[in-house]
């Protein structure tokens, strides 16, 4: 199974992804963390799209559907993915096409997570992670069970994104109105877009979700 999850900043795809890979094996393929670890590591890649990160504009195209097109390679024919964050263009869109048919994959799912983007700043800067594990938190809706330990790896450090600020914030939104939302029409013609309530609680988002790839 292969599953597009659509959404502006904030909309949940992240949290939603890690739950559909517990649930179902799937891998989640986030051009965001991608793009991260390459920021981190310092690579050709990381040292182009630090900046454009930072301002909460668009790394180019051609690096990111490369990014996908080397995740695909490196996993196993069964496993179906989750693209989280990407395509984010329609030049990606029709990157993804080429990437999964000469991959011998289809698209079965395009889930787009629906918000108000007002609540979701509130969201996005009062989000954290496991610097161990990357497991997601949120200062209101998400705490760990013990104070300052993660739940799920028992790690003590947390990490926040340096893009999680409103006007950062703000920028992305705007991207993701002007580039993001008009690809959605080339899914709906295909009969694989299905809209979740992304402002229901966390919970009830994933069996919505799960309802639609049941
Ligand atoms: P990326 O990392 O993809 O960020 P994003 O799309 O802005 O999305 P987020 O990760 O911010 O949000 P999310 O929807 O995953 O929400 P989450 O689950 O964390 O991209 C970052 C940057 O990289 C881009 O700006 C761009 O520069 C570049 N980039 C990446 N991909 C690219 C591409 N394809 N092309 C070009 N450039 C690219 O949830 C947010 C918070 O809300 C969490 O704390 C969570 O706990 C909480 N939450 C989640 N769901 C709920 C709920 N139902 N109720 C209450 N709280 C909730």
């Amino acid at each position: 199974m292969n599953i597009i999850l659509l959404g502006p900043p904030g909309a949940g795809k992240g949290t939603q992804s890690q739950r559909l890979v517990e649930r179902h094996g799937l891998k989640q393929l986030s051009t965001g963390d991608m793009l991260r670890a390459a920021v981190k590591a310092g690579t050709p890649v990381g040292l182009k799209a630090k900046a454009v990160m930072d301002a909460g504009e668009l790394v180019s195209d051609e690096i990111v559907s490369a990014l996908i097109g080397d995740e695909l390679d490196v996993m196993g024919p069964g496993q179906g993915a989750i693209f989280d964050g990407y395509p984010r263009t329609a030049a990606q869109a029709e990157s993804l096409d080429g990437i999964l048919a000469s991959r011998g994959r289809k698209l079965d799912h395009v889930i787009e997570l629906d918000v108000d983007e007002d609540a979701l700043v509130e969201r996005i800067t009062g989000r954290y992670t496991c610097a161990t594990c990357g497991k997601g938190y949120h200062d209101t809706f998400e705490k760990p069970a013990v104070e300052g330990t993660c739940d799920k790896c028992g790690g003590h450090e947390f990490k926040r994104r340096p893009d999680d600020n409103e006007e950062t914030v703000r920028t992305r939104m705007a991207e993701y109105r002007a580039k993001t939302a008009p690809i959605l029409p080339i899914y709906e013609a295909r009969g694989i877009v299905a809209h979740v309530d992304g402002m229901a609680q966390m919970d009830d988002v994933t069996a919505a979700i799960e309802a639609v790839i049941a």
